[in-house]
Order: C-alpha cells, then sequence, then structure tokens
C-alpha cells in the first residue's frame, strides 16, 4: 500500500473518495462496538474509525492497537456527524473508515506521553529524544529553523553572499572559551582544536578577493552552559569587504526584518534604535538590555553628595556613585522581599542593597530615615515617586552598580509583569570599549575578540589610555538577548601588531598563533568586517521557546552530554594508543 494523503490534509472536500494513510497511533478510544484512532504524522492528525458495521475483518488490528503502533490504513473518507466536529484541528471536520488496516510496526508503552501537554521531565524527554521529537510542538520549531536557514540563503544569495564552507578541523581561534581538542593520529602529540567561530578563515576568504561570504556554521566552544548557550551551536555567519559598519548594520537589518516577516508574518520596522554601550549599561544596567519593560536605572550621586547618611556620603567621597531603581506599583513587595533582593545582590558583590517604599503613611525604609528631608524631596522629585512605588539604591562602582540594578531590573520587571510581551524589542549595541581590564590576570583583554578595529581617531589612547579606546564592534540584541555579534576587523598588520601588545600578546606568541593571519594581512588585505547572528537563539526567540534546547534537535544538557547517545563516552583502549594518548583518570 502507498498513502494517497498525509494525515493532515484531509477535508469535506474528499468525503467518499478512498484514501490510504500513514501514520503513528496518537491515542486510541474502544467506544464498545466502535473504535477510534487518532493517526498522527508530521502534516496533523486524522481520526480514523473501525466501525464493525462498514468492514467487519480490519476491527481485530484496531483491537490490538497501541499507542506510537506505525499503522497503515485504507479507507473511505466520511464527514463526522454533526455535533461531532473537532474545530481545533484541519482535518476535524471528517474521519476515515477503515476498510484495511495493517499494523506495520508495535511500540512498548512509551515512556512518557506523546503530546504538547506533556509534563514528563526535560532528563527523559533528552534521553528518548526520537519520541519527544514525534510532539508536534517540537515539530513545529524544527520546521520553523528550516524556514529561518532557508530565508537565510535566499536573502543573502540575492544579497550576491557566497556560501563557503570552513574547516572543523583547525587551529583555536580566540572567541573568548575553552577549545573542544581532536587528537591527531597522524601527528603524535599534535591536536585540532575544534572552531569556536570561522573568524579567521572568514577574513582569509576576503584577503583572497570573495568580497562577501556566508556561512550557517557549526561553532564549538567549551564554556559554561546556560539557558541560551550550547557548547555546539549554529552561526549565522557573514563578512564583507570595502564596507562600512553601517553598511553591515543595515543589511543585517534587512534580513532580521525578512525572517520576521517570511517566518512569523511579523512586520518589524528598521532601522533598529542604536544605543552606546555606556547608555544601555547607565540607563538598563546591561549591554544586552531588554526595553520591553519601561523601567531605567538613574543617579542619585548629586542628591547624597552632602548626605547625614554616611554609607551614601562616604562611598561618593571614595568614588563610587549611588545608582536607584524605581519601581512603579511595587505594593505587592513587602519587607521579606526586599530583604531576598538584597540577598541577590550581595550574590552578585553588592555591598547591601537599599530600598524605600512610599506608603499612605509615608516612607517605610531601613534607610531612609537617615536621609535628610531635601534629599527625600529631591529624590521624589528626581523619579517622580508616587504613593505605592518603591526605590532600589546601590552605592558602588558605577559598573559594578548599574550591573547589579540591572539585573534585579529584570527579575523584578518579570515577576511584577512590567514586561510587554507584545513588543519585540531590536537594538544595536555600539561603541564598546576595546579593552577591558582583568583584575586575576591582571591586563586587558579584548571585548569582542583582538581582530576587532578600534575606532580610528581613538588610536592615539592605546598609548596613554587604553580602556578608553572603542572599537568598531557592535551587538544585535533582541528582547534582552544578544543575538549576533560583529566588527570591522584591523586589516593593517602595524595596527594589528599593537593590539596584541596590549593584549600582552608576544610576537613570538602572535606568530604561533595566529602567524598566517597576520602573514595575510600583509598581502593586500582589503578593509572588510562583519557579523555572526546566532541561529539557535534567535530560533528560540521566534518560536517563543524558553530553551535553546527545544530548537535543537539532538541538543546537550547543562553539563554539556547528550543523554541519548551518552556521550561523551570512554573509548576503546586500541584507539587511544592509535592517538598516542594515555589518560591519567582512572589511573
Ligand atoms: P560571538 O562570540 O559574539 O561572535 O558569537 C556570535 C553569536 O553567536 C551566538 N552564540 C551562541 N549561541 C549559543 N550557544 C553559545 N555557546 C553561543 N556563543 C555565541 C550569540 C552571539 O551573538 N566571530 C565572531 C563574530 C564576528 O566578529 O563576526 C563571533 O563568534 O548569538
Amino acid at each position: 500500500m502507498k498513502r494517497t494523503h498525509t494525515c493532515g490534509e484531509l477535508t469535506k472536500k474528499l468525503v467518499g473518495k478512498k484514501v490510504i494513510l500513514m501514520g503513528w497511533c496518537d491515542v486510541r478510544r474502544d467506544h464498545g462496538g466502535l473504535i477510534f484512532v487518532d493517526l498522527r504524522d508530521r502534516w496533523g492528525k486524522t481520526q480514523i474509525v473501525f466501525d464493525p458495521q462498514i468492514a467487519r475483518e480490519p476491527l481485530d488490528q484496531g483491537k490490538e492497537i497501541r499507542s506510537e503502533y506505525v499503522l497503515s490504513i485504507e479507507g473511505k473518507v466520511r464527514a463526522r456527524p454533526k455535533g461531532m466536529e473537532n474545530k481545533k484541528i484541519g482535518t476535524g471536520e471528517v474521519e476515515v473508515v477503515v476498510l484495511n488496516c495493517k499494523i506495520l510496526n508495535r511500540c512498548p508503552t512509551p515512556p512518557f506521553e506523546i503530546s504538547d501537554d506533556t509534563d514528563a521531565a526535560e532528563e527523559i524527554r533528552l534521553k528518548y529524544r526520537y519520541l519527544d521529537l514525534r510532539r508536534p510542538s517540537m515539530q513545529k520549531y524544527l520546521i520553523l529553523r528550516h524556514k529561518m536557514a532557508q530565508v537565510v540563503r535566499n536573502y543573502l544569495s540575492n544579497e550576491n553572499f557566497l556560501e563557503v564552507e570552513t574547516p572543523m578541523l583547525t587551529r583555536s581561534t580566540p572567541e573568548g572559551a575553552r577549545d573542544y581538542l581532536v587528537p591527531s593520529r597522524v601527528h603524535p602529540g599534535k591536536l585540532f582544536a575544534l572552531p569556536q567561530s570561522p573568524q579567521l578563515f572568514k577574513q582569509l576568504l576576503m584577503v583572497a578577493g570573495f568580497d562577501k561570504y556566508f556561512q550557517i556554521v557549526k561553532c564549538f566552544r567549551d564554556e559554561d552552559l546556560r539557558a541560551d548557550r550550547q557548547p555546539e551551536f549554529t552561526q549565522i555567519d557573514i563578512e564583507a569587504s570595502f564596507i562600512e559598519r553601517d553598511d553591515i548594520l543595515k543589511m543585517v537589518e534587512g534580513l532580521i526584518i525578512t525572517l520576521f516577516k517570511e517566518v512569523l508574518g511579523q512586520k518589524i520596522k528598521g532601522p533598529f534604535d542604536h544605543l552606546d554601550f555606556f547608555e544601555a549599561m547607565n540607563d538598563y544596567g546591561s549591554d544586552k538590555p531588554d526595553r520591553r519593560i519601561p523601567w531605567k536605572l538613574e543617579e542619585a550621586t548629586d542628591i547624597f553628595k552632602n548626605s547625614p547618611f554616611k554609607i551614601f556620603s562616604n562611598a561618593i567621597a571614595e568614588g563610587k556613585v549611588i545608582k536607584v531603581l524605581k519601581i512603579p506599583s511595587a505594593t505587592s513587595l513587602a519587607r521579606k522581599d526586599f530583604e531576598a533582593l538584597e540577598q541577590e545582590a550581595k550574590g552578585m558583590g553588592a555591598l547591601g542593597l537599599g530600598w524605600a517604599k512610599i506608603t499612605e503613611e509615608g516612607w517605610q525604609s531601613p534607610i531612609a530615615k537617615n536621609f535628610s528631608e531635601g534629599e527625600r524631596e529631591a529624590l521624589i522629585k528626581k523619579l517622580k515617586l508616587k504613593t505605592g512605588d518603591a526605590v532600589l539604591f546601590v552605592a558602588d562602582q558605577w559598573a559594578l552598580a548599574c550591573q547589579i540594578l540591572g539585573s534585579l531590573r529584570l527579575s523584578l520587571g518579570k515577576k511584577l509583569k512590567a514586561l510587554d510581551e507584545s513588543k519585540t524589542d531590536l537594538c544595536w549595541v555600539l561603541d564598546f570599549p576595546l579593552f577591558e581590564y582583568n583584575p586575576e590576570g591582571k591586563r586587558y583583554v579584548s571585548v569582542h575578540h583582538p581582530f576587532t578595529s578600534p575606532v580610528l581617531e581613538d588610536v592615539p589612547l592605546m598609548a596613554t589610555d587604553p580602556q578608553k579606546v572603542r572599537s568598531q564592534g557592535y551587538d544585535l540584541v533582541l528582547n534582552g538577548y544578544e543575538v549576533g555579534g560583529g566588527s570591522i576587523r584591523i586589516h593593517d598588520r602595524a595596527l594589528q601588531q599593537r593590539v596584541f601588545e596590549i593584549l600582552n600578546i608576544t610576537p613570538e606568541e602572535a606568530e604561533r598563533r595566529f602567524g598566517f593571519l597576520l602573514q595575510a594581512l600583509e598581502y593586500g588585505a582589503p578593509p572588510h568586517g562583519g557579523i555572526a547572528l546566532g541561529l539557535d537563539r534567535l530560533a528560540m526567540l521566534l518560536t517563543g521557546c524558553s530553551s535553546i534546547r527545544d530548537v535543537i534537535a539532538f541538543p546537550k544538557t547543562t553539563s554539556a552530554s547528550c543523554l541519548m547517545t551518552e556521550a561523551p563516552s570512554e573509548v576503546d583502549v586500541a584507539q587511544l594508543k592509535d592517538l598516542h594518548i594515555r589518560l591519567t583518570t582512572g589511573d
């Protein structure tokens, strides 16, 4: 029997027709004389009926069928009796009366119910991923992801970008994570690194004259995992020559607008807002602000400069700032909630968290009694405080104070439902510093990567005040997630050398790690720049999933393992010997 239709396409128009369907038994209901089965495939579900009044023979199979049995049925389409239609599914007006049924395969009782309402733990879903992926919602996510990849390929090809593959077995790329390493059998003691990104190769393709490159490509990073991070993930990687920053931004805006339109049917307006890094940190306490929460951080350093409240005035004297966050309509927050927030703030390195609530009876606060009348008045005026509002205070170095309040802004904004889910918030964050100081390593590190160009007018500052040098980097932020990052690159060997010096990368080390790139820069490298968008993160946000794992067919857990294949795994001693490896664990 060959199927004539899928399980998602029968409508009233086909009533009276003979059809052959194949699929899985989603649910079986035995109503005494009649047996109903919902037959499921990728396209949908169709109700099939074993009706002995019409055909006796298939009834024996009907009785045998259980969930997830694979069936092939031949039958006749008929309209469902009046009042029995299912408006929720496309095939809900019809059913198929079975004339012939073949059980193609059986299935033991599945470890969890294969339905979108399943409450199965994620561990079990990941162990039996092939069953989890049968759920309609999971299929919908992967179909949407497929559509995204199609749209990206079409859009970039129409813009004359060429898809070029780059190696998986390569040398380390400095994106800031640990490498996944692959030992070489042929070269004892030597190892390949899996790429953290194709960064160096795409720059070499520009030197080679390819002009416009893209690739939908796997990247590998051994780093701490979170809901939006996987050890292997996919980038939409892009690079172009003879362009400026704004050319890249405009082209990516077009791509994102097309993705929303063609994948979700949603209209997004460009150009996207530009925020500079300082503004993003100062107003939202994050370099990936979620502006769907309409709250901004403020600064009250001026108000408390001479405060009788010594904790604040002393902090200011030490060069710290007083950052504040107004929480409008915070009547639901009680003292214990503020105490919990203080613990959260301390976990992020705060010395403390001040709070005040404006009630009918006046200020309720462990610290406001120490403020002068004038300070309270000034705060009310600056923050436009009303009864019911609350204020959080952090006295610390600017960056830390912003970060702490930024994090509380996000968690409280979600908790108090101040986040407007109906909005899509897209913005560029620009003008990052080129370097940041790493106190542990006592050295400067790149905020993006070492090939990012400084803003050219800031180059003289490299000698005097490296932290003030702005980079030509840019991040794309969607609803509080960094979905892309890139930069205009350094295409001049001498400037690259100076950046390495500040990063404390010696000429020998630079030669050893990226000698091939430095050499290529000398062979007529064009000015170039690019970006990489996180495809998994974009898919997570476009599908509305809260975990990146839901949009990856076979993801890893947060401890970087695969519960289905049980990778990583031990290997045969002989294999290790071939690779000239002796393990020290388990000795
Ligand atoms: P970057 O490191 O910012 O830039 O990465 C680009 C984008 O990739 C996504 N991403 C991840 N997604 C899931 N899991 C991860 N572990 C993960 N790490 C990154 C993010 C991020 O914005 N070579 C540069 C790009 C360039 O300069 O052109 C790079 O890789 O969405």
